[in-house]
């Protein structure tokens, strides 16, 4: 007989097949909806899980059925080791898809060790192609080494890359053509991003609601539905040629909770199982403790079932206190 693969579902019968990995939560950027200026609150190095402890959640993740792991930040690309890391991750049996969510700020001098060491997917958060305003709402004037990053990204060959962008109402939602062609040029998939209310700097975002930029560009490009590898959340379309592709985060206008298939962990080893609500279980004094494999699996499942069915963005908007670096974009 052959083995059944294993599958962890939730108590809504969502199977959690995707861990993301906030290997960091510290950022050498401040975009506004995402890191508040000033913002000191960032966890402590003794709190860090350690590469060999990250590598162990993993495993046991893998072994109860996730196949699927990003990392993400923070920035990751300022974790020391992150390379390694994700040789040793892809090298777990049952992880079949290793990604990167990335500002790109340090993307130029890592593309290539990260493609070798079996990263294949990548998304990097670019909300504006005008130095000045990249300046603005990133706090830092790196629209040039963001695109330095993307070229050597695109040298390497990583398919697909994905341009992350945040809409904001009146600050960046004029630049949504300027950014469709930079995308058809390069072979870039677009993903128009909701602002989301998680930490004050979530909930001072110009949330603009993308259902009315979707027909607009609908119609304006002839756009049918698509699928885009990894695809998540995002609903595609793409142009019958096939060389443009976008995808469409509304976690506010139109939610895709019933999907849901992800948990997240944080750089302390807090599991959220939903990014809209503070449910959470600490995984850290579990991989200090000497806790055994099977024991770190039965608490997986139990946060598992602790997986909120919906997030409540709209009914309760002021809940997740956290910032968004620590559970990671
Ligand atoms: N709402 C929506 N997305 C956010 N991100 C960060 N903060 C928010 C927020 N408040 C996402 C963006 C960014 C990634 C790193 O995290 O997609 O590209
Ligand atoms: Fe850093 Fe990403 Fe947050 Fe911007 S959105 S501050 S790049 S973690």
């Amino acid at each position: 007989m052959p083995m059944m693969s294993p599958v962890l579902r939730d108590r809504f019968g969502r199977a959690i097949e995707y861990l993301r990995l906030s290997i960091t939560d510290r950022c050498d950027l401040r975009c506004s909806y995402c890191l508040p200026k000033g913002f000191k609150d960032f966890e402590e190095p003794e709190n860090w899980l350690s590469l060999d402890e990250i590598e162990r959640l993993v495993r046991a993740f893998a072994g109860l059925g996730v196949s699927k792991v990003r990392l993400t930040g923070g920035e990751p690309l300022l974790r020391r080791g992150v390379v390694e890391l994700a040789r040793r991750i892809r090298s777990i049996s049952g992880i079949a898809d290793l990604s990167l969510s990335t500002n790109g700020t340090q993307l130029e001098k890592h593309a290539s060790a990260l493609k070798r060491a079996g990263i294949s997917r990548l998304n990097v958060s670019l909300d504006s192609l005008q130095s000045e305003r990249v300046r603005q709402i990133a706090g830092r004037d790196v629209l040039d080494r963001i695109l330095a990053g993307l070229r050597a990204a695109r040298g390497e060959g990583f398919s697909p890359i994905k341009i992350n962008m945040v809409v904001l109402g009146g600050i960046n939602d004029d630049e949504i053509d300027d950014m469709a062609a930079f995308c058809i040029e390069q072979g870039f998939v677009l993903r128009l991003i909701e602002t989301m209310p998680i930490g004050e700097a979530g909930r001072q975002a110009r949330y603009q609601d993308l259902r009315p930029i979707q027909e607009r560009l609908q119609a304006r490009f002839k756009l049918v539905e698509g699928i885009v590898p990894g695809g998540g959340p995002a609903r595609y379309l793409r142009s019958r040629d096939g060389r443009f592709s976008v995808g469409f985060i509304t976690p506010i206008s139109q939610h895709f909770c019933a999907t849901c298939n992800r948990v997240r962990l944080s750089v302390d080893g807090m599991l959220y199982l939903c990014l809209g609500q503070n449910d959470s279980v600490n995984l850290r004094p579990l991989l200090r403790g000497g806790a055994s494999d099977s024991e770190l699996e039965s608490a997986i499942r139990a946060a598992v079932n602790l997986k909120p069915e919906r997030h409540e963005f709209n009914e309760s908007p002021t809940r997740v206190v956290r910032v968004m670096a620590r559970t990671g974009g």
